[in-house]
């Protein structure tokens, strides 16, 4: 089946891949491509008429200092246009209007009046002023604005401070708007790009995930044929959803490899050898490598340097074992596919915007470059999905809600939440207090009747390899301390720490010090990033 599908040019804002995910939310196929596409590429891409329309995003340049453009063909293909922020400014300059430099910044939230009834607007609103024009509540991040409407084009929006906050030339169907309806501060933000894909652009909203599957195993089936593939499993939800989806398409013909690095939560190895070997019947590989990790781990302090040991040991002891299952044996001819559960917003930030320059803070995990080290071809069945369809497809095939809706856990693991030095009987003592943490974050309630562990993007335990005096019965004792961490933010690029309930948190110390011998007290991590990380390593 041929889906619908909306193209979603990057003009380099933070924010594009929101504008994609709110296309996905109206279950409509999308994809972001850079603005620089040629013209032929674009009209190529429209070629089998399953382009429903186009979306061109903000940008933090201006129209004046970069010569950006969508490329032409996207005001020649006959399907609709939505420009948002610097999209409807290069748009405006595409048609012949005018932007012009202005005088304010208007940066944050702001009430925009809605102009007349075009299709777009009609009927979405937040609230009435007494004269009976229609608002909006919205978001707005703009220093340049539209002075000038192309020919052909209407006002459809407007603030004081930006008197054409959005237009419209509902023959051709263009329409652009200043504000960012991509954000969750604009209130009618889904309401207005539901309305453009669904009802002017008519994209059918057939992108389900329960229905993918179907899809995606046939795809699968399609290119690996009769041979064999390796995946390399962490328990983590994108290799655990890949992992569930190419057993689902070819059965045995898959072998995960799991490599235990003796870093990982209490009784998460047997957690999911348990699921993958137990329920689903995979071909599972279980690499009990702890000491070897601790080996090479002794002595080493610096964050930077654990890393880099735990990554290139990994890749190491992954190796080995891929390159035993490529040579095959008895009654196997050898794989020839790696499997990887690479995401769309990798492939977005790989392939990105030529403006886009990522800096290094920490280096993570990678394992990049694996496929063509082992002569590999590459397998990405999660390639087209974000998160949040990763995790709504891995719940459509069966995969236990408690693992699919897991907070995330970096590759090192416990490696860079014990500080300084690892020790076995330090990760023995994180992991204990750990669970203890976890556990009571599923048990307390907060508001909407969702459990602090939902309430809380990412939530954790860091062991201080100091100690500090306490009294426990009659004695004195001189103990460990633990950190707990819980932070919640939407992209983990910023985030605040958790407004955790002081019963919650009297709780988990009250257990951690009773029942973790060596621990003897719990601190409570009030930093949010930035300034500081969200892990402590
Ligand atoms: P920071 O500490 O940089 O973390 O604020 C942001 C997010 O990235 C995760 N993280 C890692 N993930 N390998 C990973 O796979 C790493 O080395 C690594 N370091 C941090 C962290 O858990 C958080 O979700």
């Amino acid at each position: 089946m041929q889906h619908s599908k909306i193209l979603i040019l990057d003009f380099g804002s933070q924010v594009t891949q929101l504008i994609a995910r709110r296309v996905r939310e109206a279950h409509v196929f999308c994809e972001v491509h850079p603005c620089d596409v040629s013209s032929d590429w674009v009209r190529e891409y429209a070629k089998d008429g399953s382009l429903k329309g186009v979306i061109l995003s903000g940008s933090h340049a201006s129209v004046y200092e970069v010569d950006d453009r969508a490329p032409d063909a996207v005001f020649e293909l006959g399907v609709p246009v939505l420009g948002i922020c610097y999209g409807m400014q290069t748009m405006a300059t595409q048609l012949g209007g005018k932007v012009e430099a202005g005088h304010t910044r208007e940066f944050g939230y702001a009430e925009v009046r809605a102009h007349g009834h075009t299709e777009l607007l009609k009927g979405i609103e937040d609230f009435a002023t007494p004269e009976g024009h229609g608002m909006l509540k919205v978001w707005m991040s703009h220093g340049d604005k539209v002075t000038q409407l192309p020919e052909g084009f209407k006002v459809m929006a407007s603030t004081s401070a930006c008197p054409i906050a959005g237009m419209a030339d509902e023959a051709r169907k263009f329409y652009a708007v200043q504000f960012h309806p991509e954000v969750t501060h604009t209130v009618q933000g889904q309401a207005l790009l539901n309305r453009f894909v669904l009802d002017i652009c008519q994209a059918r909203p057939d992108w389900i995930m329960g229905d993918y599957i179907e899809e995606a195993v046939a795809k699968i089936r399609e290119q690996v044929g009769d041979e064999e593939v390796i995946l390399g499993l962490s328990g983590g939800v994108d290799s655990s959803v890949a992992a569930a989806l190419i057993h689902r398409a070819i059965g045995d013909q898959l072998t995960c490899v799991f490599v235990d690095h003796g870093l990982l939560r209490l009784n998460e190895g047997d957690m999911v050898m348990d699921m993958f070997a137990g329920k689903l019947h995979a071909k599972v590989i279980r690499v009990d490598a702890s000491d070897l990790f601790l080996g090479k781990l002794a002595g080493v302090s610096d964050p930077e340097a654990k890393r880099k040991i735990i990554g290139g040991l990994f890749v190491d002891v992954f190796k080995e074992q891929a390159a035993k299952l490529k040579a095959g044996d008895g009654g196997h001819k050898g794989a020839t596919f790696l499997a990887q559960g690479t995401i769309y917003p990798d492939v977005i930030e790989s392939g990105g915007a030529k403006s886009k320059k990522a800096v290094t803070i920490k280096s993570h995990h990678n394992v990049g470059g694996l496929p063509e080290q082992l002569g590999l071809k590459l397998l990405e069945p999660l390639r087209d999905l974000f998160k949040d369809e990763v995790r709504e497809l891995g719940v459509a095939l069966g995969l236990p809600r408690e693992m699919v809706y897991r907070h995330p856990f970096p590759g090192p693991g416990l490696g860079v939440r014990i500080l300084g030095e690892v020790k076995k009987e330090y990760a023995d003592l994180l992991r204990r207090a750990d669970a203890i943490f976890i556990e009571e974050l599923r048990n307390f309630t907060g508001d909407n009747g969702k459990t602090w562990y939902d309430l809380t993007s990412q939530a954790f335990t860091v062991f201080l390899p100091v100690k500090s005096v306490g009294v426990m019965g009659d004695g004195r004792t001189y103990d460990y301390v633990v950190a707990l961490r819980a932070v919640q933010t939407s992209d983990f690029m910023t985030a605040d720490w958790a407004e955790l309930p002081y019963a919650l948190l009297k709780k988990v110390s009250g257990r951690i010090i009773n029942e973790v011998r060596g621990i003897n007290r719990v601190t409570y991590d009030v930093s949010s990033k930035p300034p500081a990380t969200i892990e402590w390593e």
